[in-house]
């Protein structure tokens, strides 16, 4: 007897009703989100393999007028940090985690802040990997660098990749409905931890960053 396919479903995964078979759209839609964080993850590793191969230079930087480069970013990224947790509580806030019913609004402000968020940090990104790189055992001068340093490049280098993958969640209307809130949260995540290793690192040890003259 010749081989059928299951009873009531073709071989292209519909049902004879022409209606989609729930397990090829399961399928589907899983190769969304990993295909977004296998491209994110290959962005991250390209962002790493510049800084490495890119010779830096403050050529093309600005210090908006703080005493250095370094202070700089440390003022923008408190100012990310701060539009992170607005992100996240707007997220909880929108997801019915708070208790409390969302205004209409709530959606736009989300919007604005994760949009403000994401330009600012790549405007800090740009400013590390231009004029200081991926660094890794020894400076140009002999000095070693740190674990911080490393990690915190690293961490860097993972944040840009996990900005791909964010970007993917929030356009696709037909990934799972975790994808969301993991691409989300893992780059909050990843935010909070580079600002961890720079910027509150940097307070910690120069106090608040002076403006320059
Ligand atoms: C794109 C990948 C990134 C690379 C390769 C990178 C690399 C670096 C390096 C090598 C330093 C100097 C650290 C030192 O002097 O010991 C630095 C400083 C800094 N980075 Fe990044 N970074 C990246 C992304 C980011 C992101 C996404 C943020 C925050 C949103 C950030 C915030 C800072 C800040 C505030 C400083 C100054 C404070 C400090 O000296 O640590 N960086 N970065």
């Amino acid at each position: 007897m010749a081989e059928t396919t299951e009873p009531g479903t073709t071989d292209q995964g519909t049902t004879d009703q022409g209606t989609t078979d729930p397990e090829t759209t399961g399928q589907k839609n899983m190769a969304i989100p990993l295909t977004a964080f296998a491209v994110g993850a290959v962005v991250a590793l390209l962002v790493g393999v510049f800084g490495r191969v890119h010779d830096p230079t403050l050529q093309g930087t600005t210090d908006l007028g703080y005493s250095t480069v370094l202070a700089m970013k440390t003022v923008v990224a408190t100012v990310v940090a701060v539009l992170v947790v607005v992100q996240v509580g707007t997220a909880l806030w929108i997801y019915g985690k708070l208790g409390i019913r969302a205004p209409s609004w709530l959606g736009t402000a989300h919007r604005i802040t994760g949009a403000t968020a994401l330009v600012l940090s790549l405007f800090i990104a740009y400013h590390c990997l231009w004029s200081l790189g991926l660094e890794v055992g020894t400076l140009p001068d002999g000095a070693p660098v740190s674990t911080r340093t490393l990690v915190h490049g690293l961490i860097g280098c993972a944040v840009i990749g996990a900005m791909v993958v964010k970007v993917v969640a929030v356009r696709s209307r037909r990934a799972p409905g975790w994808f969301l809130p993991v691409a989300g949260g893992v780059l909050f995540s990843l935010l909070v931890l580079a600002i961890l290793t720079s910027a509150v690192w940097y307070i910690g040890q120069e106090g608040w960053p002076t403006r320059a003259g």
